[in-house]
């Protein structure tokens, strides 16, 4: 497992995003009558088509200068990083039938696109899954957002079903980076994390805010289900780390323990 790109348990995964998730996946009602007033139809619409070119509608597959050398690490990493990508791209589909529902236009690129892209592609592999996590939490808070205020059956059900698999998505870079840093991250891996989700949701209310104020939604309802989904990410990787089974250093510490108290009557004070 040294230097394996991901140590973890990737059958588990390959397994989730290739049978698992795909199971109980029912089409939105994209025919049903819609009635929505018209400003929020043209808002809706907007934001959405936006959203379509970012979740899985551009290049969707990893796009750093080293990520085919990462696909072809191991057989189980580019299944697993594909699988990925395939719920990326069902994304997008899904965010096209809410276009096409609300007679909306759909987008082929913005600033905003062209910055994401360059974010993905400035440092490796690694870096660029940092930068799609953060996307995922950011996006997480996005869909609850538009779920809540839609006020349409088929739009709020597509975004259950992207909020299903975010989660696993979310869930899967957690376990990713437990096992990259299996003793916890370090203060500086967590001011980056924090600067980089900020960044992010900040730019996302700054190019979705209009459209996402004319539905109903209001900026510190986003900013604090950002902060949670934040929040959220950092005390379950503290969780695992704390569930880590004994490291080396736990391991020489039991024995050294275990050797003294054969010795010595005195009580050991235990952490
Ligand atoms: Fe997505
Ligand atoms: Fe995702």
């Amino acid at each position: 497992m040294k230097n394996h790109p991901m140590p973890m348990n990737l059958a588990k995964w390959i397994h989730h995003f290739g049978v698992a998730n795909r199971r109980n996946r029912i089409e939105p009602a994209w025919n049903a009558p819609l009635a929505m007033a018209d400003e929020k139809r043209k808002a809706l619409a907007a934001t959405l088509a936006e959203y379509q070119l970012g979740d899985g509608g551009g290049p969707c597959k990893l796009i750093a200068r080293d990520a085919e050398r990462l696909r072809a690490s191991d057989d189980e990493v580019k299944e697993v990083i594909d699988l990925w990508f395939k719920e990326e791209a069902e994304h997008s589909r899904l965010l096209g039938g809410a276009v096409r529902r609300l007679q909306g236009e759909f987008v082929t690129d913005t600033f905003a696109f062209r910055l994401f892209k360059l974010c993905r592609r400035a440092l490796g592999a690694q870096y660029e899954m940092l930068v799609l996590l953060l996307v995922e939490i950011i996006s997480t808070a996005y869909y609850h957002v538009i779920c809540r205020h839609c006020d349409d059956s088929p739009i709020a059900h597509m975004c259950l079903l992207i909020l299903r698999d975010e989660g696993g998505h979310v869930t899967f870079h957690r376990e990713r980076l437990s096992s990259l840093y299996p003793t916890g991250v370090s203060r500086a891996w967590k001011a980056q994390f924090w600067a980089l989700g900020v960044a992010c949701a900040v730019f996302l209310w700054l190019g979705h805010g209009k459209w996402l104020r004319t539905i109903g939604a209001q900026r510190t309802e986003f900013f604090d289900l950002v902060t949670r989904g934040l929040n959220r990410f950092i005390n379950r990787l503290r969780l695992a780390a704390e569930r880590q089974p004994s490291t080396q250093a736990d391991g020489h510490e039991r024995d050294w323990r275990a050797g003294y108290a054969a010795h010595s009557t005195v009580a050991i004070p235990t952490r």
